[in-house]
């Protein structure tokens, strides 16, 4: 019987294409988070209205959320969509259109929030007329992605392509839930939900744009590029199914954790704290299923470097879910509500788990793309090692000052007044935000290793084929 001919001219040119603009927001973001962070405790540095805080603070979540998280997940994405459905995207030229409207979107989504225009909602900052950008964009990736799927080669579905169905499906459902919105003039709305109604709307979108931004794509990459980069088959294929059907379920429930001690009802706080904690189990299946794939073969974690990078990751991944239930408790949450340890909890997922992994996928991806080694392993380990040194300090030390925030907030004379004033409790924090800077100056080094290297790589390979 003849054999069957596959074309296998996969577009790695739209790949590549939205790997570089990830990372040039990823810098962009990058800096102004280190402008931010001198802001905190040097005010001269908010130089003009359009680069104040309050609007800089905006660049930097979604310059990084948006423009380096969801510009590296359409291009791994559509990477990986493409290698296990052994098919080219079902509309290349879809993907590449998509490429040059999310540069659009995320300049002007930069240039709108500058000049102040916002709906005041984190992370669904954007004005209306751009959420319609984003929607239009979104419906773009899940044409591809699921057209793909539905036309793959290869009847088996690995877990990657699970974890990449879920996001695309719950980022439309909460987005354009969350951004409904009556306009009132081209840069402003008004939320459709008022009230208390609004802020459990806004934190189920918030906490569930952790759950499928920063968890469920970075899932379905850490899934496919571990076993690729190790040569190690994945531990436990039926784990992965049950956690991941156990997380899907799991997450969209547990928004109100942001709202406890606040207006909403205790009943629906309490339903959010339950399935928070359950969150756990799925969420350690994962990290269970890395450390396992790994232990198949430690010394990989030695000698290759790439190994180092994703079980950092997972481990992060892994202290990041607890520590994130823990947070939801009423006890916990009363002290470290409204303090830095927030932005510490942050940052380790966000520097630590999420940064780690995409690097590490590209480090792996781009070689491959373009035919050749990376330039330089030694560099790639330095890189390891700053970002690991950056993202600790950053942690610990918010960690630190946020116990004592909150411990400064809660603290009364015996007549029951409050013992500090807020000032004087800011005032305590100026030492371990100067610390945070240097945290992330360090951080910063690491990725500008990180670009060198990719920067000598592409040009390796442009040199090799000319
Ligand atoms: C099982 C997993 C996780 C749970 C249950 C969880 C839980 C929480 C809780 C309860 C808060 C609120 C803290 C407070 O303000 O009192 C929080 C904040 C936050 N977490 Fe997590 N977390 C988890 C994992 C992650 C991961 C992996 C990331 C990022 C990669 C992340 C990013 C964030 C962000 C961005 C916020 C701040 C939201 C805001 O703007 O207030 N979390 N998390
Ligand atoms: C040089 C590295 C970085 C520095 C110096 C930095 C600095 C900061 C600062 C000062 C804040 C404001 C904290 C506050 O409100 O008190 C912040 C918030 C935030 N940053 Fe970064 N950041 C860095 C890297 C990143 C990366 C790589 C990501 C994502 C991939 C990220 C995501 C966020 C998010 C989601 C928040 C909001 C946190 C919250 O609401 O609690 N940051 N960052």
């Amino acid at each position: 019987m003849a054999e069957e001919r596959f074309d296998y001219s996969y577009d790695y040119r739209t790949v590549l294409l939205f790997i570089y603009s990830a990372l040039f927001w990823g810098v962009v973001g990058i800096l102004i988070g280190l402008w931010i962070s001198v802001q905190m405790w040097l005010p001269e540095t908010n130089i003009a209205p359009y680069f104040t805080y309050g609007r800089l603070r905006a660049v930097h979540t979604n310059g990084l959320a948006f423009g380096l998280g969801v510009g590296a997940i359409f291009g791994i994405t559509y990477y990986i969509t493409m290698r296990l459905c052994k098919r080219p995207l079902l509309f290349p030229r879809l993907a590449r259109a998509q490429v040059y409207l999310f540069n659009i979107a995320i300049a002007l989504a930069a240039i709108s929030l500058l000049a102040g225009a916002t709906q005041s909602l984190e992370y669904a900052e954007l004005e209306w007329p751009l959420d319609i950008v984003v929607v239009i964009l979104w419906i773009m990736f899940a044409i591809n992605i699921l057209g793909t799927i539905f036309t793959r080669r290869e009847p088996q579905m690995y877990i990657s392509l699970w974890y990449i169905i879920a996001t695309v499906i719950a980022v439309a459902i909460l987005y354009i839930i969350n951004n409904l919105a009556i306009p009132a003039g081209w840069l402003k709305s008004y939320h459709l939900f008022a009230g208390v109604n609004s802020a459990n709307v806004q934190w189920w979108y918030g906490h569930n744009a952790v759950g499928f931004v920063f968890t469920t794509p970075i899932l379905a990459m850490f899934y496919y590029f571990l076993p690729k980069s190790t040569g190690l088959p994945i531990y436990s294929h039926r784990l992965s199914i049950v956690s991941f059907w156990s997380l899907i379920f799991t997450y969209l429930w547990t928004g109100a954790h942001h709202l406890v001690y606040t207006p909403l009802p205790d009943w629906i706080q309490t339903l959010g704290i339950v399935f928070t904690m359950f969150l756990i189990a799925p969420s350690w299946g994962a990290v269970i299923n890395g450390y396992y794939t790994v232990g198949q073969d430690w010394e990989k974690a030695k000698n290759n470097y790439l190994t180092k990078f994703f079980i950092l990751a997972i481990t992060f991944y892994g202290l990041q879910t607890v520590q994130g239930p823990t947070q939801s408790l009423r006890i916990v949450s009363s002290l470290i509500h409204y303090t830095d340890w927030v932005p510490g909890h942050v940052h380790m997922g966000t520097m630590g788990w999420v940064t780690l992994t995409v690097v590490a996928c590209i480090y792996y991806m781009l070689p491959k793309i373009l035919k050749t080694e990376i330039y330089s392993i030694r560099i790639a380990n330095l890189h390891f090692w700053f970002v690991l040194i950056g993202q600790l300090l950053f942690s610990i030390t918010m960690w630190i000052t946020g116990i004592q925030q909150g411990a400064l907030q809660k603290a009364v004379n015996p007549d029951g007044s409050l013992k500090y004033t807020m000032v004087e409790i800011i005032a305590k924090n100026y030492p371990y935000w100067q610390l945070r800077t240097l945290a992330g100056v360090i951080f910063t080094i690491g990725m500008l290793f990180f670009l060198y290297n990719i920067y000598m790589t592409v040009k390796k390979a442009k040199s090799k084929s000319s």
